[in-house]
């Protein structure tokens, strides 16, 4: 079938280049990226390629078909089924991307982004990068402009991230700057100072002192922690700590919604949990947040709790 030409019809100019922002907009060119879904809700990554075929068990269909035309159409292969061609949200491309290890899935991501209130411009530190999800994220809010510094102590992973990263936006972003290393130790070194924080990893507490010395006065560190005992023992290594705000932790549950004429109820399956979040604020150097007035819980801090103690007064 010969490719159908997009009518240039009142179309936005494509996204700058300068924006970083790993989205194009206008014809499907050569290398992108796209999504196909089929009626039944399967999907494929597919990279465009004039005279490339996609194969699968309804048959095949040109990747000449695709090139030139607006996404968001249906395109039907030689054994009669139906895929959904669009190009891949930020969201999608972080679920189906390669991993090296398990990824911040995308309802964390937002959270993070704006509970973490990472803006544009700013300097944020993470580790580890993992896949690099976050990653993707954290460069799309602080933008060209600000500065993602990613630790990472497995070079395997650091590889997977650096491909997920550059596959996503289109090239090397230039606020991005990935570290081969250990945080608690390589960000020291480093001597770079930071707004945001953000630990995805085993035991963040081991990374603490070096978050507290990065961070600058009223910066956030974040942890992503995905068991109660990594909760418990973070939130009470800030405490001790002392040159953090009282920590704040929770977590968020999102369930899709069935909703079909009168059939309208919450859908049967949903991602019960995926992990905390705890954050809390830098004090100022020398400064330290007011003394808790409550009492803890009787019996928090009793003879089978283990874990590091805030001092009586605290
Ligand atoms: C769950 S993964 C991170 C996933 C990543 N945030 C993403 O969204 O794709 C945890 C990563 O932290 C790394 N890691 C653990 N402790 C670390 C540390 N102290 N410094 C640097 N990397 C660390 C591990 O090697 C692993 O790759």
């Amino acid at each position: 079938m010969v490719p159908r030409m997009s009518e240039p019809t009142d179309q936005l100019p494509d996204v700058s280049n300068e924006a970083w922002s790993g989205v194009r907009r206008g014809p499907l060119r050569e290398g992108e990226w796209v999504r196909l879904v089929d009626s039944k809700g399967r999907r494929h990554n597919i990279c465009l390629e004039a005279g490339k075929r996609f194969f699968s068990n309804r048959g095949h269909f040109e990747h000449d078909e695709l090139l030139g035309r607006e996404e968001g159409f249906t395109v039907t292969s030689s054994a009669g089924g139906e895929y959904l061609v669009f190009r891949p949200l930020l969201s999608e491309f972080v679920v189906s991307m390669p991993r090296g290890a398990a990824v911040v899935y995308p309802k964390d991501a937002a959270q993070i982004v704006a509970m973490v209130d990472v803006f544009p411009g700013a300097h944020v530190v993470e580790a580890g990068v993992g896949s690099g999800a976050l990653t993707c994220s954290l460069l799309r809010a602080v933008g060209p402009q600000g500065r993602v510094s990613s630790y990472e102590r497995r070079e395997e992973f650091a590889d997977v991230a650096r491909q997920n990263v550059t596959q996503f936006f289109g090239g090397d972003h230039p606020a991005w700057n990935l570290t081969l290393g250990d945080l608690a130790e390589a960000l020291p070194e480093s001597g770079e100072r930071c707004d945001r924080i953000i630990l995805d990893m085993l035991a963040p507490w081991e990374c603490l002192d070096a978050a507290a010395t990065a961070l600058l006065p009223g910066g956030i560190v974040c942890a992503y922690v995905a068991t109660t005992t990594q909760l418990s023992r973070f939130v009470e290594t800030v405490r001790v700590h002392g040159g953090f705000t009282e920590p704040q932790a929770w977590e968020s549950l999102v369930r899709d919604w069935h909703v079909e004429g009168l059939a309208v109820r919450p859908g049967h399956k949903m991602i019960g949990h995926t992990a905390f979040l705890v954050t809390a604020r830098r004090m100022a150097p020398g400064q330290k947040p007011p003394l808790k007035r409550r009492r803890p819980a009787p019996g928090a801090y009793g003879e089978d709790y283990t874990g590091p103690r805030p001092s009586p007064q605290s």
